[in-house]
């Protein structure tokens, strides 16, 4: 049986992983795998249900039981339990709650099954930070999307503040470069390009520009020799 393909986009926080990999998503009509969003959601569930985050046998359990639910109200959304978590996962505390739980290599592990189920004919698109090195190493394309981190800053900046949602830009910065940290050197699956990765700097790209590019890039990998 040939298994479906996979095209990874790993990268840091605000690199334009997620934008980038659902366009590519669509644009081939692929399945998307937003992997930070089950990190993000476990680190809501546990904290809903007060479990300590030194507790990690307890953490990986709640890891393979979550009843995740992606897209049933509208592109992009998140249930928990029936419960719809898009926003509240998005929240700076989350982003740092996920971080945390991510460090947890039985977490991990209890992740690692569930992420390889959204592989599905004709594709899957995944997006993360280990997703070409730990999760679909036999991926046929795999992307790492860097920008520097005042740019990243710069970008959540603005997406807070078109949001109506207050800002502080030094703040920013700062927490995106202690998760940048944290997600890179931590001793499972740190955030790292694989060794056949095709590296992008997107710091001065538009997102159309790092669409079009990695589009590029699917087009050759997939092309099989067939006239
Ligand atoms: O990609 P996103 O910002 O939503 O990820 C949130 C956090 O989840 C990351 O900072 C990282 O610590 C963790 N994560 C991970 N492995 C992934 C995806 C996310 O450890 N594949």
């Amino acid at each position: 049986m040939t298994r479906a393909r996979v095209i990874t986009i790993d990268g840091p926080s605000a690199s334009g992983k997620g934008t980038v990999a659902a366009r590519i998503a669509e644009a081939l009509g692929f399945s998307l795998l937003d992997s930070g969003a089950l990190y993000r959601v476990l680190g809501i569930a546990a904290r809903k249900q007060q479990l300590s985050l030194h507790n990690h046998q307890q953490l990986a359990r709640l890891a393979a039981d979550l009843k995740i639910e992606f897209g049933i109200s509208g592109p992009g959304s998140v249930q928990l339990n029936g419960e719809d978590v898009s926003q509240e996962i998005r929240t700076d505390a989350a982003s740092k709650l996920a971080s945390e739980v991510g460090a947890i290599p039985a977490v991990r592990e209890a992740l690692l099954q569930r992420q390889l189920a959204f592989r599905q004919p004709p594709g899957l698109v995944a997006d993360g930070r280990d997703m070409g090195t730990v999760v679909f190493p036999d991926a046929e394309l795999k992307i790492f999307l860097t920008a520097s981190p005042e740019e990243r800053a710069q970008r959540r900046y603005k997406q807070l503040i078109g949001k109506g949602i207050g800002a502080i830009l030094p703040d920013l910065l700062r927490e995106l470069k202690d998760r940048d940290e944290r997600d890179s050197q931590r001793a499972v699956s740190p955030l790292k390009p694989a060794a056949d990765a095709a590296i992008l700097d997107t710091t001065k790209l538009t997102i159309d520009e790092v669409v079009a590019r990695v589009l590029e890039l699917a087009a050759v990998s997939m092309d099989d020799g067939t006239p």
